[in-house]
């Protein structure tokens, strides 16, 4: 990339805390049942209050809403469920008023089948521009082989199409034909919808379901060269048009070689998500044993420089274990699954207030490990305060039920008639919004909420937790993942007990011996290092201890 001031970017991903929000369950500011977009911008102070940086804003363009408006059918318009395209405009500068980053859905791998390219696609001639918009073959045996994703639903990759008499290629719904990226239009087309959203001032895009852009025989189709050399031109285009000031999000659910490949040079994405890790830190935790992190951490490639993963717990989907073996799949639906309904085609359907039995410990278990490790976190809206879920709603609809905000009707997210809200709010006793929501928990010092907020507060108060490298410790418990983060002269020491059982430990820290030690959560000053630091840690236990060579201890 050219050395010019312009175009140095400002690296903001590398330290940001990201809020994943979907437009519909945030807040609904007219009263139809549905969350809007000027619901979201009433709530900008919250969020700005959890101390995160960004926010991800789910799809809301216009769609018919079969897969929850990651099925497009107009890049250039907002659904009208959520607003306009003004709104959209007063969101940004609303966030950006808070110092809060814009990244928005961008969903380029396929449309819906209501999308007017799509539409001209079925009447134009047999090998025009129009038609080959998206991939037509003649047969259903094409790319044969090739994985479904959606396996509760779809049975092939290729549907029928009547009046083309040919079949068309979708990896998703088959309401969501595959755009076809050999052509030229078609790569254009995706810039100009880019070219229109930065324009407007976002900062980012999630580009979804990347790996699955081209199609070639033979191959599985996924993560094939021609994506990565689309990756790289899409970025110069950005880079160049946008003075390096707009990050891409890759979404490769692929295990770290493949993943790391979306980072290409430092000139594809700046970000991808750490699939893989995510599954393993909930074994982790149901085993009481550290081994799966520790590997999927030393599988993990060194990445460049100006690159960063998104790590998460849990998102808007089901929790995928795709990136785990048929064995350890099965051994986590078996563990997690509580009722039969819970599991949902490679994965559990489940937020992580349930598939941490609704224990704050555990929840703190979980966001100390995705606080503490390499990358940016990512936090789904509501497991800040530790929201439900339904498993008896459709699809994932289960995980995207209305914010609770409050104990009042519709927990404070709408006006409407409970019936008329877009999903039932949760009101299954254990997390019933009454007493699960934000009002009660801004009211109660221990709550999930503010324990959530000290933890975000932590994170940005320590650059190593972003850029700093990583040192595994491996003391004789399993049940014990420990490491140290460093960055400049920045030390901290994580040590999480993934057991219910108190345990004694010792960790090789000679390199540290006569350091002081201070506990980050508690404040409380720790007995200096030893050659051989000996802690005991209570049942899911957590400690941040800060290692200074001298008393400097006050951040
Ligand atoms: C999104 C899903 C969506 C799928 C198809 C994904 O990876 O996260 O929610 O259903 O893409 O667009």
């Amino acid at each position: 990339m050219t050395s010019s001031p312009a175009l140095q970017p400002s690296l903001w991903y590398k330290d940001a805390i990201i809020y994943q929000v979907h437009i519909k369950s945030f807040c609904d500011s007219n009263d139809d049942g549905y969350g809007d977009i000027k619901g979201l911008i009433s709530k900008l102070d919250y969020i700005q209050s959890l101390g995160v940086t960004a926010i991800w804003v789910m799809p809301f363009f216009d769609s018919p809403l079969q897969d929850d408006g990651y099925d497009i059918a107009d890049y250039y318009k907002v659904n009208p469920n959520y607003g306009d395209i003004e709104d959209v405009r007063e969101l940004v500068r609303e966030a950006h008023a808070r110092g809060l980053k814009i990244i928005m859905e961008m969903v380029i791998n396929h449309t819906s089948d209501q999308h007017p390219w799509f539409q001209r696609a079925i009447k134009a001639p047999a090998g025009s521009s129009e038609r080959n918009f998206y991939v037509w073959s003649d047969d259903n045996k094409k790319y044969d082989g090739v994985r479904i994703i959606f396996l509760d639903t779809e049975e092939s990759n290729w549907t029928w199409h009547p009046e083309v008499e040919q079949y068309y290629w979708h990896r998703f719904f088959h309401h969501q034909p595959d755009l076809n990226f050999e052509n030229p239009a078609v790569e254009k087309a995706i810039y100009e919808v880019i070219d229109y959203w930065a324009s407007m001032g976002v900062d980012g895009f999630r580009l979804d379901a990347i790996p699955y852009l081209f199609e070639e025989e033979g191959t599985t189709c996924e993560n094939l060269a021609p994506t990565h050399a689309f990756l790289k031109r899409l970025r110069k285009y950005v880079d160049e048009k946008f003075h390096g000031e707009i990050c891409l999000l890759a979404e490769a659910n692929m295990m770290p070689a493949d993943s790391a490949g979306y980072f290409g040079d430092g000139d594809e994405c700046h970000m991808n998500y750490h699939f893989p890790l995510m599954p393993r830190l909930y074994m982790g935790v149901a085993k009481e044993d550290r081994t799966e992190i520790v590997e999927v951490l030393k599988r993990t490639p060194e990445i460049p420089e100006n690159c960063q993963w998104a790590t998460f717990l849990r998102n808007h989907d089901e929790l995928t274990l795709e990136m785990v073996t048929p064995e350890e799949r099965q051994w986590m639906w078996n563990h997690y699954c509580y009722v039969p309904e819970a599991k949902q085609n490679m994965g559990i359907r489940l937020r992580l207030a349930r598939l941490m039995d609704g224990s704050y410990r555990k929840m703190h278990l979980m966001n100390t490990m995705l606080f503490t490790m390499p990358g940016t976190p990512v936090i789904y809206y509501g497991d800040e305060i530790g929201m439900g879920d339904n498993v008896y709603l459709n699809d994932r609809d289960g995980v995207r039920t209305p914010m609770q905000w409050s104990p009042e009707n519709n927990a404070g997210f709408s006006h409407a008639t409970p019936q008329q809200l877009y999903l039932p709010v949760i009101s299954d006793p254990e997390f019933h919004y009454e007493t699960v929501n934000v009002q009660v928990q801004e009211n109660r010092s221990r709550s999930m909420l503010h324990w959530m907020r000290r933890m975000i507060e932590i994170r940005k108060s320590y650059q190593c937790f972003g850029r700093g490298e990583m040192i595994m410790l491996e003391p004789e418990e399993k049940n014990i993942l420990a490491y140290v983060r460093r960055y400049e002269d920045e030390v901290v020491l994580v040590v999480c007990n993934l057991s219910g059982r108190a345990t004694s430990l010792c960790l090789p820290l000679e390199s540290y011996e006569g350091y002081k030690a201070r506990e980050i959560l508690g404040g409380e000053n720790f007995h200096d290092i030893e050659e051989s630091y000996r802690l005991t840690i209570t049942g899911w236990g957590t400690y941040l201890i800060e290692i200074t060579k001298r008393a400097n201890l006050n951040k």
